[in-house]
């Protein structure tokens, strides 16, 4: 039997993606090793085959096929707009992207064509105010500490992930607008959803009646 591959998005996901799967019987020793820095873990009673990649490429693994699935935030699979199929909400990682800034800045996010807007996630911007707000932005990408962008005033708005809300709030800026729910998504090569559709839909079967029970 071929080896099923999972791309999995690493850091807090990746944890919460291997606890579940432990409670449907699939573990990897090797992955709870502290401070490994190891990438690839088998699973051979299940002939199962996890790596850990940076979360913006783990679709680019799933388009080409390197891996067969995949499990990443819906924030990633929207900016990255892969050719891959969703095939699960997986209900993990529950988050939000927003639009958020200093307070005095709301007037103008409502209407100005001039806003800088600073953030990790340029196409989920540019949807936004383009097609959703028609205003006219400059998109500014930045690759972390997205809420810098506003305090240091490289932008009016930033478009970022908030969790708890404590790093909007520690720096003084508010939510302007809420963009999408974000959650975590199994995500299918198109070709291995064919060829190894028993396979995954049984993988898929049993994390659904593992929600059902939580
Ligand atoms: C994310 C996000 C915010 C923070 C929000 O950053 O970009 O900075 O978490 O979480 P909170 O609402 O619970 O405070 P992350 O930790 O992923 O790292 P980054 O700054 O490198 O993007």
């Amino acid at each position: 039997m071929n080896y099923i591959t999972v791309a999995l998005a690493k850091g807090r996901l990746a944890g919460l993606v291997m606890e579940r799967l432990s409670k449907i019987g699939i573990t990897c020793g090797e992955m709870s090793v502290v401070k490994s820095r190891k990438l690839i873990f088998t699973n051979e009673e299940h002939k199962l085959r996890f790596f850990l990649a940076k979360a913006s490429d783990v679709p680019t693994y799933v388009e080409y096929g390197a891996a067969d699935l995949g499990i990443a935030g819906k924030d990633t699979v929207m900016e990255e707009r892969r050719d891959v199929y969703e095939i699960a909400d997986l209900g993990l990682g529950r988050c939000r992207i927003v639009a958020a800034g200093n307070g005095d800045i709301l007037p103008a996010f409502l209407k100005s064509n001039n806003l800088r807007v600073a953030t990790k996630y340029p196409n989920i911007a540019k949807d936004y105010f383009y097609l959703k707000k028609h205003q006219t932005v400059e998109i500014i990408k930045l690759n972390g500490s997205v809420e810098l962008g506003a305090i240091a005033g490289l932008a009016d708005v930033i478009v970022d992930i908030v969790e708890t809300g404590s790093t909007l709030k520690e720096n003084g800026l508010v939510v302007f607008d809420e963009i999408c729910a974000v959650s975590a998504r199994l995500i299918a090569n198109k070709v291995s959803m064919k060829l190894e559709n028993g396979r995954i839909a049984e993988l898929l079967r049993k994390l659904k009646d593992l929600e059902k029970t939580e």
